[in-house]
């Protein structure tokens, strides 16, 4: 039954917050937010705002209690009281057990082992003295990546260790993973949506390019730039991904393409992501609404893109600038036909903090690259001078 009152209550008030608020405002659902910070990005559009921690399970029990449908925009969140929220009758997508494998990077690169899911070969460890141990026995030879079991995000609990050097000042502390390099000819992502009544859609592939210093994703390009059949392969190991976890919503699946030929998945996301931002202005559907018509048991709408090409450029905070943020080059960058600029109503900026992000459409890759070197060049993220 398609009603609009329904209340959907988000955890996480970012800018995914935010985008889920607007696309779901287009039905007249009613979107209801819980995060600690008044005035985060999805507190601004949403119909509801309760300050509180989305890791406290009380805090979101309360939250959940009066509302029909709970989803998230950030993984980190208490799956006790969605369980329980569940076992209310509550509709909990993505389910909470789907949460718990993702939300540990080691549960969830040995789900994929488990499900026989190609992913880098890898090893657990209860501390990093340990991996040292297994360094020095010779089981694990540089180069490697090392990665933090929880509480990573924006390439933060990733260290990649190419020398002894490395391991003595890189070395990450805590429950981590050992995994093998990817000798990387592409790294790419593919949005997969699956309802309750088991239908999937996928998005087509994007290729994601990383700012050197930060690790984030900076620069984004839809198609990627892979053949047909590495397309449809992606395309059909998102599919596979999603149906394994057996959640509903969205799942970004993170991929390797390797120069072998190989496609590795990184790791999933149940949420939008940073890699779907383009489709808002250049698919049929945009993933927001996708999350939206996913969670909500609606027929799913095609991911087909209507523009040529997209590129997507994230706004970072300018380095040395911290404060009330200003847009500086904005209303050059809007003179450019099809340049979409998104901001997330954040008033602070600090150094490489996601501000926003510009959408670029043009008929072929090549334009649109052009267009999108120009934004970058002239659309600065800084903070007012007093
Ligand atoms: N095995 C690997 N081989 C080569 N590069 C890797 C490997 N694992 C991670 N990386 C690089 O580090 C980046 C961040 O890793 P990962 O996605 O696991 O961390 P994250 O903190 O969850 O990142 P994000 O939040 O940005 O998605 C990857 O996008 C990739 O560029
Ligand atoms: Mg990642």
């Amino acid at each position: 039954m398609f009603s609009t009152t329904r209340k959907i209550g988000i955890l996480g008030g970012g800018q995914l917050g935010k985008m889920l608020c607007l696309s779901a405002a287009n039905w007249d659902f009613k979107t209801y937010i819980l995060d600690p910070t008044p005035g985060c990005p999805a507190s601004q559009v949403c119909t509801g705002f309760t300050q509180g921690d989305f890791n406290n399970y009380n805090d979101v029990l309360e939250f959940g209690k009066d509302k029909d449908i709970i989803t998230i925009e950030i993984e980190h969140v208490n799956t006790e009281a969605l369980r329980e929220l569940e076992r209310m009758g509550k509709t909990v997508h993505p389910s909470p057990a789907a949460l718990e494998t993702i939300k540990d990077k080691g549960t969830q690169k040995l789900f994929y082992q488990s499900h026989d899911i190609p992913t880098a070969p890898f090893e657990l460890f209860d501390n990093e003295q340990a991996l040292l141990q297994a360094v020095t026995e010779g089981r694990w030879k540089l180069p490697f990546v090392q990665k933090t079991r929880t509480a990573g995000y924006d390439g933060k609990g990733v260290a990649v260790l190419r020398t002894p050097a490395d391991l003595e000042k890189k070395l990450l502390t805590g429950p981590c993973i050992a995994e093998e390099l990817a000798d990387m000819q592409a790294e790419i992502a593919v949005i997969a949506a699956r309802n309750e009544r088991g239908e999937v859609s996928v998005f087509p592939a994007v290729e994601m390019d990383f700012h050197p210093e930060a690790n984030l994703v900076e620069f984004l390009l839809c198609p990627a730039r892979i053949s047909p059949l590495q397309e449809a392969e992606a395309q059909a190991l998102a599919e596979r991904v999603i149906r394994s976890f057996d959640c509903c919503g969205l799942l970004a699946v993170e991929m390797f393409l390797t120069r072998s030929g190989e496609i590795w998945v990184n790791e999933s996301a149940p949420r939008p992501h940073n890699s779907g931002h383009h489709t808002i202005d250049s698919a049929i559907t945009s993933q927001f609404q996708q999350h939206i018509r996913a969670i909500t048991n609606l027929p799913l709408g095609s991911g087909e893109q209507v523009t040529g090409a997209a590129v997507m450029l994230n706004l970072l905070g300018e380095e040395g600038h911290k404060g009330p943020v200003v847009y500086r080059g904005a209303e050059e960058c809007l003179a450019l036909e099809g340049v979409h600029i998104h901001l997330y109503g954040k008033a602070l900026t600090s150094p490489f903090r996601k501000m926003g992000h510009v959408t670029i459409t043009g008929a072929d890759t090549e334009t649109a690259i052009k267009k999108a070197d120009l934004v970058k060049k002239w659309l600065k993220v800084e903070a007012v001078r007093d």
